[in-house]
């Protein structure tokens, strides 16, 4: 059946509120290429939001799940407990940074693991409030809707939100007028004092760098400060690593990068290397602080997404796929710098490892241009390159390979983005 077709099916069947990004429909996919069922290859720059870190249908992790199936396919761990539950705990605490004793748990979805590491640490603080930043993307659930800062689409008319959620200014290098990491810092902990007072901070969120926001980096300084003031103020410092971690960004964590060591960590997209598994890990304390039966939930922490975890991060180890993403990152930033360069409408060419972006502005300003990022979009698209949007103006364009992406498959690519930034 033709895309064209299914895309009628579709109309008849799918909730329109659920949209994607191309019309074409995938056949099968494998490495860093997808085809359509049209007989269509892409390159993709997608990794499904940033997910097959590992690649898609990663050996290691089809053979897991085909053994895995086999044997049981749920029990539910909270009913009859099995080992890779424990096991991908085991994985969680030994990669997420900081030396201290921790704990882990698991769920289904990265926003699923954003709500319990607020449960968690509004229960071991007893405050109520939680701190998170302009841009801020953490999910669509009603409470991460709360802590999710823009509006279209994840917001309009799905409120009222969640209390007891405020939000800060963000270091945002282009936009800031080039505040220093510190001088951010300040100015966001200043509305935190005034505004929601030290001893009602139960938690601090932030994602190391935004994602859905707009692959912004935040100005070197800011995330430790930030963590060192919650830190101060007996908040938990939750660091939102869904969109960056396992090896994304050129190290397990993208705390790593500025040598933060966050209370807690969540985790979801690549660590399952395409099934739906999250986490939450931390400190032991903190962790346990919550009574026994607190947390859970009948699918957190499936069988078979489990092997898929455990397969995952083996083939992030044995293919050593943190310095595969610096690699990219040398391979593609550089060139993304040139683009900028020589065309006044990208105002910057920026990320880590392999989650890079260059955002689109009118020419000699730093106005946003939508317009331009949709038509250099769907450029790309229509000559077969899988790529997204994003950023709380819509004009940025983000890259996410897969990890195991080809020299190749990369330049193939690239030179597909640099036609499309010529046409469009
Ligand atoms: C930083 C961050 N947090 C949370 C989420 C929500 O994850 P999920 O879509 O698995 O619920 C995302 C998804 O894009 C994300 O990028």
């Amino acid at each position: 059946m033709s895309s064209e077709e299914l895309h009628k099916r579709r109309a008849a069947a799918v909730a329109r509120g659920v949209s994607s990004v191309v019309s074409s429909y995938v056949a099968d996919a494998g490495g860093g290429r997808l085809r359509d069922v049209d007989g269509r290859e892409w390159i993709d720059f997608a990794s499904g939001i940033a997910v097959t870190n590992v690649g898609n249908a990663a050996p290691r992790v089809v053979a897991a799940v085909r053994e895995q199936v086999e044997r049981f396919t749920h029990t539910c761990f909270m009913v009859a407990p099995y080992e890779s539950y424990v096991a991908v705990c085991e994985q969680l605490i030994e990669l997420t940074p900081g030396g201290f004793e921790k704990r882990a748990a698991l769920f289904n979805s990265g926003a699923e693991a954003v709500e319990n590491a607020v449960k968690i640490a509004r229960h071991a603080t007893g405050r109520p409030a939680v701190v998170v930043f302009d841009h801020a993307y953490h999910g669509r659930t009603n409470l991460t809707m709360a802590l999710t800062a823009k509006v279209m689409p994840y917001k309009h008319r799905f409120g009222p939100f969640a209390p007891e959620v405020y939000r800060v200014p963000m270091s945002y290098p282009l936009r800031d007028g080039g505040l220093s990491g510190e001088q951010a810092a300040a100015r966001a902990i200043d509305v935190i004092e005034k505004q929601v007072g030290n001893g009602n901070v139960a938690a601090v969120l932030i994602e190391p760098i935004q994602g859905e926001g707009g692959f912004v980096v935040p100005a070197p300084g800011f995330l430790p400060a930030i963590a060192e003031w919650s830190r101060g103020a007996g908040a938990v410092f939750i660091a939102d690593e869904i969109q960056t971690g396992f090896c994304r960004t050129g190290s397990w964590f993208a705390s790593e990068h500025e040598g933060i060591e966050p209370d807690l960590v969540t985790t979801a997209k690549g660590m399952g290397g395409g099934l739906p598994i999250a986490g939450v890990t931390g400190r032991a304390d903190i962790m346990d602080a919550v009574h026994a039966g607190g947390l859970g939930g009948t699918y957190g922490g499936n069988p078979v997404a489990c092997a898929a975890a455990l397969a995952a991060v083996e083939t992030m180890r044995e293919l050593d796929l943190a310095a595969a993403a610096r690699r990219i990152e040398q391979r593609m930033l550089p060139r993304l710098g040139e683009l900028a360069a020589g065309d006044p409408g990208i105002g910057e060419a920026r990320g880590r490892g392999a989650m890079l972006a260059i955002e689109l502005v009118r020419p000699g300003t730093i106005e946003p241009d939508a317009v331009r990022t949709t038509a250099v979009a769907r450029a790309c698209h229509d000559a077969g390159l899988l790529v997204l949007t994003c950023g709380t103006y819509g004009n940025v364009l983000r890259f996410l390979p897969p990890l195991v992406i080809s020299d190749d498959e990369l330049d193939r690519g690239l030179a597909i983005l640099e036609g499309a930034l010529a046409t469009a």
